[in-house]
């Protein structure tokens, strides 16, 4: 197949595109380089640094070439931020997007697989999480993911644009060519591997008084090269079969993990202790989100290689020990 992947640069994205290239595709990439990193595309793809604000820009890449489908990762994807910083948010997350179905429609293709998020759900009062659990999200960060899954089931129902929503609860790990580098760097794994490695003096625990087993914050960790895999299948999917309907799946390994758990894991992994602070509770976050990935399992065959904790940071620790500085000024 010919792939167009927007976000190709970024950490999920980078990792798919390394699969789907391992699988024999041809892929473009798209990404305007603001958070992605140019050493991350893989050589093989077809890199253009372009910004999904600039639809005359997109429109020429698929004048360019014959795409069978789309994989769209591009998208502010902080909580904390997206508070903040909301019109960033539903500018980036929605008007970008729009501009890119857009040009898929006015171009003939179909066949989108679309980056969501665990955040639609909110705090969901029963987990796992299923499908059809209430979507309330918390933030402007869950609501632009949302509002953007509506506006597909829209596009679908009027232009027969096929497309496929991924709820990812929380990415981790890394291939052994690429990995996790976000400036800055937000995300808990990375940030307690900072802290056993030394480039940082602790970790601070975003409060200890949740209502779980040890008062920290419960989330379903998944191997970034698991969810690369859920791409391939759901697009392939897609591509193959032009009666699919469109359909969202939640995309996690259906166990919770503390924040505790995950600094305990860290220490197994590397060997070294961990300082970890209590401090508040950071604004936005649910206190427990693990998914049901039953549907998914069942209609795609989804089968996930990183069952346990342990691996994935042990993936991840393997490519910061190659990589101390990440891609560097790439
Ligand atoms: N945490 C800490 N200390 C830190 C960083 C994080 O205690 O220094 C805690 C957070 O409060 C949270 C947990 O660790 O409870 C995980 O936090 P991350 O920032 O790693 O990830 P999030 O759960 O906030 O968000 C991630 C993605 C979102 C996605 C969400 C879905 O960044 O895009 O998973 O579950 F929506």
């Amino acid at each position: 197949m010919r792939i167009l992947v927007a976000g190709g640069a970024g950490y999920i994205g980078s990792v798919t595109v390394e699969h789907l290239i391992e699988d024999g595709h041809e892929i473009v990439v798209i990404d305007n380089l603001s958070r992605g990193h140019e050493k991350a595309v893989h050589p093989a793809a077809k890199l253009h640094k372009i910004d999904l604000a600039d639809l005359p820009a997109i429109d020429s890449v698929f004048k360019q070439y014959e795409f069978d489908g789309v994989m769209h990762f591009c998208a502010s994807s902080l909580v904390g931020e997206s508070v903040v910083k909301p019109l960033e948010y539903y500018s980036n997350n929605i008007c970008g997007g729009l501009n890119l179905v857009n040009a898929m429609v006015t171009n003939g293709v179909g066949n989108l697989v679309f980056s969501s998020t665990a955040a639609i759900f909110g705090e969901p009062e029963s987990q796992p999480i299923t499908e059809d659990a209430p979507h309330v999200p918390l933030n402007p960060y869950g609501r632009t993911k949302l509002c953007f899954e509506h506006l597909l089931r829209d596009v679908e129902a009027a232009h027969g644009l096929k497309s496929t929503c991924l709820r990812y609860f929380n990415a981790a790990g890394a291939t052994t060519q690429r990995g996790e580098d976000h400036r800055p760097e937000t995300h808990l794994i990375p940030l307690i591997m900072d802290a056993a490695r030394g480039k940082r003096e602790s970790i601070s625990v975003f409060g200890d008084d949740y209502p779980t087993v040890d008062g920290t914050c419960v989330r379903d960790y998944i191997h970034v090269s698991d969810l690369a895999q859920a791409h391939i299948l759901a697009i392939t999917h897609l591509v193959n079969n032009p009666a699919a309907a469109g359909d969202a799946f939640n995309l996690g390994n259906g166990m919770g993990f503390s924040v505790r758990d995950v600094i305990n894991s860290v220490q197994n992994v590397t060997g070294f202790t961990v300082t970890a602070m209590v401090a508040p509770r950071r604004a936005g976050d649910p206190a427990v989100l693990v998914a049901s990935s039953d549907k998914i399992r069942n209609a795609l065959g989804w089968n996930p290689n990183y069952a346990n904790l342990d691996s994935i940071v042990e993936s991840a620790w393997h490519w910061v020990q190659k990589n101390p500085d990440g891609y560097k000024n790439s």
